[in-house]
């Protein structure tokens, strides 16, 4: 386990790789509330704690948020899977019981309460990494979000922002390259990626091999499919092109407005 000076911190962070097979091995209860204490010790918007943890652990209903996260194989084989929500449900109990009403009217309440649950979840990653545990954050948890909701049985004012499979990983994780740091960073004011810059990074992602026999589907803005391309064609741009110009979860907005939240 690395020390916990700011070079072991930060080698920490820089070895982060999400890991899609685990061991059979359990994570000790003990463990799980070590980093998901990790989780509560981050920032919270007027320090509200907008946010659950749903520890799922039994193997039936892992399998079954298996299948409602797109039945991807790789979350059936981590012991636990952790469903992260934005949750303002707490609060309900505390504005009744002063006399006040919790006005969720408007996209911000939902967005803080998202933004709380999102810190939160990075903290608990980083102290399972940290205690030699991997995991993988599962968007997935959002395809059928009602059926989660009722799975789960989460109340009013409780919404599934992302999951998170966690267990001892099978095998060695492999670091994702990144773009150059000068792509997101940028001083006093906005400066447009420079096209070199994303070339570079398609030509460094599709190097990895990660897109050998994972070609995403896309639509053209004429209605037309994906074209097969060879691999040799097929980087970071074509992938994410291709995953951007698909519409997701649409059914999303009416769920969450069906749990309690307005987005005017
Ligand atoms: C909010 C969120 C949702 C994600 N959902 C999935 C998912 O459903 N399945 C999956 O295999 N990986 C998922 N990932 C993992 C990303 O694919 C991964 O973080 C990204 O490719 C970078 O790779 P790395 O984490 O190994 O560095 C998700 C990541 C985030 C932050």
């Amino acid at each position: 386990m690395p020390d916990s000076s700011e070079s072991g911190v930060l080698e920490l962070l820089a070895g982060h790789a999400s890991c899609r097979a685990y061991r059979d091995d359990p994570v000790p209860e003990t463990d799980l509330r070590r980093a998901i204490e990790a989780g509560q010790r981050a920032a919270s918007s007027s320090n509200l704690h907008m946010w659950s943890a749903v520890v799922v652990r039994d193997r039936e209903r892992r399998h079954r948020l298996a299948v409602l996260c797109g039945d991807q194989a790789h979350i059936r084989s981590a012991p636990v899977f952790i469903a992260w929500c934005a949750d303002r449900n707490r609060l309900d109990r505390a504005a009744e019981s002063r006399g006040y009403r919790q006005n969720t009217e408007f996209l911000e309440s939902f967005l803080v309460a998202a933004v709380d649950t999102a810190i939160a979840m990075q903290n608990a990653t980083v102290a399972f990494e940290a205690l030699g545990y991997g995991c993988c954050y599962i968007g997935g948890l959002r395809n059928d979000t009602a059926a989660v909701v009722d799975l789960l049985e989460l109340p009013a004012h409780v919404v599934p922002v992302a999951g998170m499979t966690v267990g001892v990983p099978a095998r060695p994780l492999r670091r994702r390259p990144r773009p150059a740091l000068d792509t997101v960073l940028h001083w006093e004011r906005y400066t447009p990626a420079a096209p070199d810059q994303l070339l570079e990074y398609d030509r460094i992602m599709r190097d990895t091999g990660i897109y050998h026999g994972r070609h995403a589907e896309g639509v053209r803005p004429d209605g037309q499919s994906s074209q097969e391309v060879p691999d040799a064609e097929y980087g970071w741009m074509e992938h994410s092109a291709r995953r951007v110009s698909v519409p997701r979860r649409t059914d999303l907005r009416s769920v969450v407005e069906r749990q309690g939240y307005g987005l005017g």
